[in-house]
C-alpha cells in the first residue's frame, strides 16, 4: 500500500456527478464500439486532470495494448477537450550551478518511474531539444567525487507538447495529489553528522513547507537509515517513504523536487530559504518531533545549590580522551553535574535527544557525536575540543560556525602538541609537529590527525576553560 493510499479518493469525492456520468457514457461507448469490457480494477484507475474533463490515465496492465484504448479515447472525447491536447502543461527548472547540489523543480504532468530512475515531464513548456534529458545525482556533496559516484542518477525526460512529441511517456499506475521529493540516502551511512547536514536539514528546507502533505521517494534506500530517522521523516511526510529503486509503479504527481536544497554545513540561510527558515526553527521542529521539554537554557543561581548539567560526549576508537575520568572529576569539582555519554548511549537518537535537551552544556572532542547539539535547549553552550594538527579551521567549519545560528554559545579548546598521543608515535621534529599543514597537503589528514590520535587533556588548562563556561551560565 506504500504511497498509494491517497489514491482514489480526492478526485472522485471532489468530482462532479457530471464527470461520472460522462465517464460512464464513455465506457458504454467503448464497450459498444469494441466489445471490450474494462475490468473493475482498471476502471478504478481512470483519472481526470483537475478542472478539465480530459481522461489522462489508464492502467498499466493495458501495457502497449493501450494504444488502441488511447485511440478510442480521442474518438470519444468532447471536442473542446481535444483542442487542448497539444497545450504545454508542464514546466521544469533546474539549478545545476550550486556548489552543494544539483536540484530540479517541476510541475504539471509528471510520471515517476523509480525502477528506471526516470521522471517524465510530459508536454513541457520548458522543453528544449538539447536538454530533453537532464540527469542529476540527488545528494548534497556535489564537490566530493567519491561520494557522488555512489549516488544513483535520476533522469528527467521532458517531452515536447503535442504534436511534436515522439516520446510516449508511460501510463500512470498510481496518482498522488501531493508533491514528490526525490533524494538519495546513499552518501552518508549512519554517520549522524552527515545524516543531519547532508539530508535532514536539506529535507527540512525542501519539504517542511508542505506540512506533511508530501511524498518522499528515496533512491539508494537504506532500511536502517530510514528506521533510524523515521520520527523525523514521519514529521516531514505523513506518507511512508518509498524505496525508489525498487518501485515498479508509474507514479503521477502534480509537482516534484529532485535533489535537496542545502545552504551550508549544519545551517540554513534564511535569505536563501523561500520560507525564511532558520536553524532556530529547525531546532524547534526537532524539539517537537522528540517531545523535548526545554526550549531554553536559563542561567542557574549558584547559591540555590542547583547545578548546571553538562553532557560529555566521549569517543572510543580515535580522538578518545585518555584521561576522561580526570576531566569528569575536574568538571564535577567546578560544580557541573556531568552526564558521560559513550557511543552506545548516543546511538539511540530519540533517547539521547532527551538527555541532551536536559543539559546546559555539551563538551566533546571534534566528531559526529557533537552533532547532537541540535537537541540542546537554546542558549546553551557547546565546547569543542580540537585535536592536534592544524585542525582549528576544519573543526570550526563543522561545529563552530554553525553554532551561533542555532542560538547556542560556542567555546573552543585547542589541544597542544603536549596533549596528543601522536607524541608517542612521532618525534617532536617530525612534520606532524613542525609542519602539520604539510600532512594535510599529502592527503593524510584523516589517517594522521583524525583516526591517528587520542588526547590527554592538560587538566589544569581544561579546568580554566570550563570554569569560564561555568561562570557564564550561572549567577550568584
Ligand atoms: C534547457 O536549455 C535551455 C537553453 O539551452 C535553457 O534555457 C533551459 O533553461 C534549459 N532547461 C533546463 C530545465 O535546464
Ligand atoms: C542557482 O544556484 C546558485 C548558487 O546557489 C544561485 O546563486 C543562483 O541564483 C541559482 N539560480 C537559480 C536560477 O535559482
Ligand atoms: C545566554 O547565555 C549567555 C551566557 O552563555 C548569557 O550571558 C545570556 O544572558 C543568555 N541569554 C539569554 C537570553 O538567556
Ligand atoms: C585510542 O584509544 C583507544 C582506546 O580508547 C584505542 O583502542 C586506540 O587504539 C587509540 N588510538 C590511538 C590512535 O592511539
Amino acid at each position: 500500500m506504500k504511497g498509494s493510499h491517497q489514491e482514489g479518493t480526492k478526485h472522485e469525492s471532489g468530482g462532479s456527478l457530471a464527470k461520472w456520468l460522462l465517464l460512464t457514457a464513455l465506457l458504454v461507448l467503448i464497450v459498444l464500439k469494441t466489445g471490450f469490457l474494462p475490468q473493475l480494477t482498471r476502471f478504478r484507475e481512470i483519472r481526470f486532470i483537475e478542472g478539465t474533463d480530459k481522461i489522462v490515465q489508464k492502467v498499466s496492465s493495458f501495457g502497449l495494448g493501450s494504444a488502441r484504448w488511447e485511440q478510442l479515447q480521442y474518438d470519444t472525447e468532447k471536442p473542446e477537450a481535444v483542442k487542448d491536447v497539444g497545450a504545454p502543461i508542464s514546466k521544469l527548472t533546474c539549478n545545476l550551478s550550486d556548489y552543494y547540489s544539483d536540484t530540479c523543480a517541476m510541475e504539471g504532468d509528471l510520471r515517476i518511474h523509480g525502477i528506471s530512475a526516470s521522471v517524465y515531464v510530459v508536454s513541457s513548456s520548458t522543453f528544449q531539444p538539447e536538454n530533453q534529458t537532464i540527469t542529476v545525482r540527488p545528494y548534497t556533496r556535489k564537490w566530493e567525487q567519491a561520494t557522488m559516484s555512489r549516488i544513483r542518477e535520476v533522469s528527467m525526460r521532458s517531452t515536447a507538447p503535442a504534436p511534436y512529441s515522439f516520446v510516449i511517456p508511460p501510463k500512470c499506475t498510481v496518482r498522488h495529489d501531493v508533491p514528490a521529493v526525490i533524494f538519495s540516502a546513499g552518501g552518508c551511512g549512519t554517520n549522524f553528522f552527515h545524516a543531519m547536514t547532508d539530508l535532514i536539514v536539506p529535507l527540512y528546507i525542501t519539504a517542511h513547507e508542505y506540512n506533511g502533505h508530501v511524498q518522499l521517494l528515496i533512491t539508494d534506500y537504506k532500511p536502517e537509515w530510514v528506521t533510524k530517522f523515521r520520527p523525523i521523516l514521519a514529521a516531514l511526510s505523513k506518507y511512508a517513504a518509498i524505496d525508489f529503486d525498487a518501485d515498479t509503479a508509474v507514479r503521477c504527481f502534480p509537482s516534484a523536487h529532485v535533489g535537496l536544497v542545502t545552504h551550508r554545513v549544519l545551517g540554513i540561510n534564511p535569505a536563501l530559504s523561500r520560507n525564511g527558515y532558520t536553524m532556530m526553527g529547525f531546532r524547534d521542529f526537532l524539539r517537537s518531533v522528540f517531545s523535548l521539554q526545554r526550549p531554553w537554557a536559563t542561567p542557574i543561581s549558584r547559591s540555590s545549590g542547583q547545578k548546571p548539567r553538562l553532557v560529555f560526549v566521549l569517543r572510543r576508537h580515535s580522538r578518545a580522551l585518555t584521561n576522561e575520568d580526570d576531566a569528569v572529576a575536574a568538571m564535577t569539582d567546578l560544580g557541573f553535574e556531568v552526564v558521560a555519554a559513550l557511543p552506545e548511549d548516543v546511538r539511540d537518537m530519540a533517547r539521547f535527544a532527551g538527555v541532551v535537551n536536559s543539559c546546559d552544556v555539551m563538551v566533546g572532542v571534534h566528531g559526529a557525536g557533537l552533532t547532537n547539539m541540535v537537541f540542546l535547549p537554546h542558549n546553551s553552550t557547546v565546547v569543542q575540543i580540537i585535536p592536534w594538527g592544524a585542525m582549528k579551521w576544519p573543526c570550526y567549519y563543522d561545529f563552530g560556525e554553525p553554532v551561533p545560528d542555532m542560538g547556542l554559545q560556542y567555546v573552543e579548546y585547542e589541544v597542544t602538541a603536549e596533549e596528543t598521543t601522536l607524541k608517542e608515535k612521532y618525534p617532536r621534529d617530525h612534520p606532524v609537529f613542525t609542519d602539520p599543514l604539510s600532512i594535510h597537503r599529502q592527503g593524510k589528514t584523516w589517517a594522521t590527525f583524525l583516526e591517528g590520535q587520542n588526547v590527554t587533556l592538560d587538566i589544569e588548562r581544561f579546568r580554566g576553560v570550563m570554569q569560564q563556561v561555568y561562570l557564564s551560565i550561572t549567577t550568584e
